[in-house]
């Protein structure tokens, strides 16, 4: 388990296959983010049930409330290798009520200092849509900058929006 100052990160339990069904299913919650082919019920729970352990190129945590123990979200790094020393991050708070409460901050910040302590990371990238502000404002929170602007790569509620690349480096995590 990695612990920041609001939540605590975790592996992915079977029984968490409920919650994520849930949030995928959340218009709220998926608007910004890449649609997926829609899953059942049955065929999310089945393909958590056969989840293997984090591997160094597939780290995934479930986000737990420290003062709860509720799980919230979550957030991973994929796709890293020893020869790149680079990751590509990916965040979600699915609980809505815990929407602006610096949880996403929280979680943003614990997952790259795991990034860059345990697993030796020179650097973390995403894409976020770039009208998704309270997304641009956490990762700029903990250090995140622009690298490029990607024009009318997400296709969301009709119409096209555009995308940021943002990277942090090791060293400018605040
Ligand atoms: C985006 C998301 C991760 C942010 O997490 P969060 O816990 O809600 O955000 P935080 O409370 O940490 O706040 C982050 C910052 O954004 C600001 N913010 C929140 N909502 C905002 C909005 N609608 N517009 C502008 N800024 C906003 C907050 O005020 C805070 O900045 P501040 O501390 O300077 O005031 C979360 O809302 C979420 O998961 N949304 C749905 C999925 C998603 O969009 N994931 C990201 C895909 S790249």
């Amino acid at each position: 388990m990695v612990t920041g100052e609001l939540v605590r990160l975790r592996p992915l339990e079977p029984e968490d296959a409920d919650a994520f069904w849930r949030w995928h299913n959340d218009p709220d919650v998926v608007r910004w983010l890449v649609a997926d082919y829609d899953e059942s019920l049955a065929q999310i729970r089945r393909r958590f049930a056969e989840r293997g352990p984090n591997t160094y190129s597939n780290v995934a945590f479930g986000i737990e409330t420290l003062a709860e123990g509720r799980l919230i979200g979550s957030c991973t790094l994929r796709d890293a290798s020893p020869e790149t020393a680079r990751a590509w991050f990916d965040l979600y708070i699915g609980e809505k009520d815990h929407w602006g409460g610096g949880f996403g901050t929280d979680a943003t910040r614990t997952l790259c200092r795991y990034g860059f302590e345990m697993m030796r990371l020179h650097s973390i990238a995403l894409w976020v849509v770039a009208e998704n502000a309270a997304a641009v404002r956490a990762y700029e929170k903990v250090g995140f900058r622009v690298d490029g602007r990607h024009r009318e790569s997400f296709r969301g509620a009709g119409r096209w929006h555009d995308e940021l690349l943002m990277s942090l480096l090791e060293g400018e995590l605040t």
